[in-house]
């Protein structure tokens, strides 16, 4: 089955996501009248769209036929696709990070650091993640009864934890801030590097290497420090991994680096953003999680199911499959969309409701399987801590203007969200 060159379209349209509803009722179209079929749009390759919660894991627990690495992880028009072969030597990949890894390599690799971010061995964070979280709820106090959220807290606050985790000083904190917009807001004018929509291929890809070249440029000087004396960070776990007892290669230091560096913001902002603007758009579930703070954790998953900053991963099938009663072919590529999941009207009551009492609340925006997100409890233990800071001195919340969103198909959220609030 085909979907129509309209939908196709919508679904890789940067301008959609930030729209919000077209995104939203092009995937309820589709899980209603084609849930797994093959999209087309301008200037792509064919990709299957996998949008029912079930395919989605189906896929993701089979990683040995739907392999990350073969061709682009995330989707690509032709002619980039075609410039990154020819500048990495036929990879489809400027990076070399986990993502675009399957085993033997992924296995190896993510044991590097997945000790480190283990609930009980963030623990020992905890109290320092708390000093920062107050620190960010005091700034907001100063700041009246009025803030932009997402500007002011939600883009720092992630930042500031990942960055001391990772073991980058604080006075590089806005230099990383911006190289990860830069990344991410490839497609929106506020936040690339050419403050232009990006209309050309040639110049888009360009743009994406430059910010990567200098994420690697700033890394090399923190490798080379971490050898020399090694510190309790990420970092160190980076600088000295070894794969099977020789140093990890240079691309792959540098994209273990460059993906702890921006997947452990970027979304978790976006996260806490989005949660606090439906928090002040439904009065009653602020009131609730007021009332009952051991409500946090379900406000938590809520959110995440409700922002699921990011939109979708690909695949690629390694042999001929079936799956949700199609037939894939060797090399087909495919896309998870995390956002149809996670509205999949199948799994979820009202998905369009806002619920921080939402149990079960079995979301697949960190994914699943052998790629599941690396950083989830780190970014749970970060946000829990933030909303029990905040809730213990916000008593109101409301919004002060139309908050937007930022314009692009990959990883995203809210750009801006205006509030007026009342603290003690
Ligand atoms: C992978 C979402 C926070 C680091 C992923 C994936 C998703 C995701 C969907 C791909 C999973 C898959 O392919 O099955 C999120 C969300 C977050 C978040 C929604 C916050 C709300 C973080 C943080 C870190 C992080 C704080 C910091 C360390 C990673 C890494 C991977 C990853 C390294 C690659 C894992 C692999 O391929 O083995 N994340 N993430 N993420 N995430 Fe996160």
């Amino acid at each position: 089955m085909t979907i129509s060159t309209d939908i196709a379209n919508t679904i890789i349209d940067p301008k959609a996501y930030a729209d919000g509803d077209r995104i939203d009722q092009a995937f309820a179209h589709l899980r209603r009248e084609a849930p797994l079929a093959v999209a087309q749009p301008d200037g792509f390759d064919p990709f299957w769209v996998v949008t029912r919660h079930a395919d989605i894991l189906e896929v993701e627990r089979q990683n040995e036929l739907f392999h990350n690495g073969d061709r682009a992880t995330v989707v690509t028009t032709i002619e980039p696709d075609k410039k990154v072969r020819e500048m990495m030597g036929g990879s489809p990949h400027l990076v070399r990070s986990l993502v675009q890894m399957d085993n033997p390599d992924h296995f190896a690799y993510r044991k590097i650091t997945q000790g480190a971010l283990l609930p009980q061995n963030l623990r020992a964070l905890e109290a320092r993640i708390r000093e920062i979280a107050r620190g960010f709820v005091d700034r907001m106090a100063e700041h009246g009864d009025r803030c932009d959220f997402a500007r002011d807290v939600a883009f720092l606050y992630p930042l500031h934890v990942i960055m001391e985790v990772l073991g980058v000083p604080e006075s590089d904190e806005p230099r990383m801030l911006k190289l990860t917009q830069e990344l991410f807001g490839n497609a929106d004018p506020d936040l690339n590097r050419t403050g232009k929509s990006v209309t050309d291929v040639g110049e888009g890809v360009d743009s994406i290497q430059s910010v990567v070249m200098d994420f690697m440029m700033y890394f090399n000087a923190i490798t080379e420090d971490r050898r020399a004396n090694p510190r309790d960070d990420l970092a160190t776990l980076i600088a000295n991994g070894k794969i099977n007892g020789e140093p990890m290669g240079h691309l792959e230091a540098m994209s273990y680096y460059i993906i702890a560096a921006t997947a452990g913001h970027d979304t978790t902002s976006s996260t806490t953003a989005g949660a606090l603007w439906a928090l002040a758009e439904n009065p009653d579930q602020f009131a609730k999680v007021k009332a009952d703070p051991s409500l946090i954790p379900g406000l938590i998953e809520e959110s995440i199911r409700w922002v699921t900053p990011v939109k979708h991963f690909m695949r690629t099938a390694t042999a001929d499959a079936e799956l949700g009663g199609q037939k894939i072919a060797k090399g087909d590529w495919i896309m998870l969309s995390y956002p149809s999941g996670n509205r999949d009207e199948a799994v979820f009551e009202d998905p369009f409701t806002f619920r921080v009492d939402r149990t079960p609340n079995k979301h697949v925006a960190f994914g699943y399987g052998a790629h599941i997100c690396l950083g989830q409890h780190l970014a749970r233990m970060e946000m829990r801590v933030l909303w029990e800071e905040l809730f213990a001195r916000l008593d109101h919340v409301e919004l002060d203007g139309a908050p937007t969103r930022m314009v692009a198909n990959f990883v995203c959220g809210p750009k801006s969200v205006p509030i007026r609030f009342k603290m003690h």
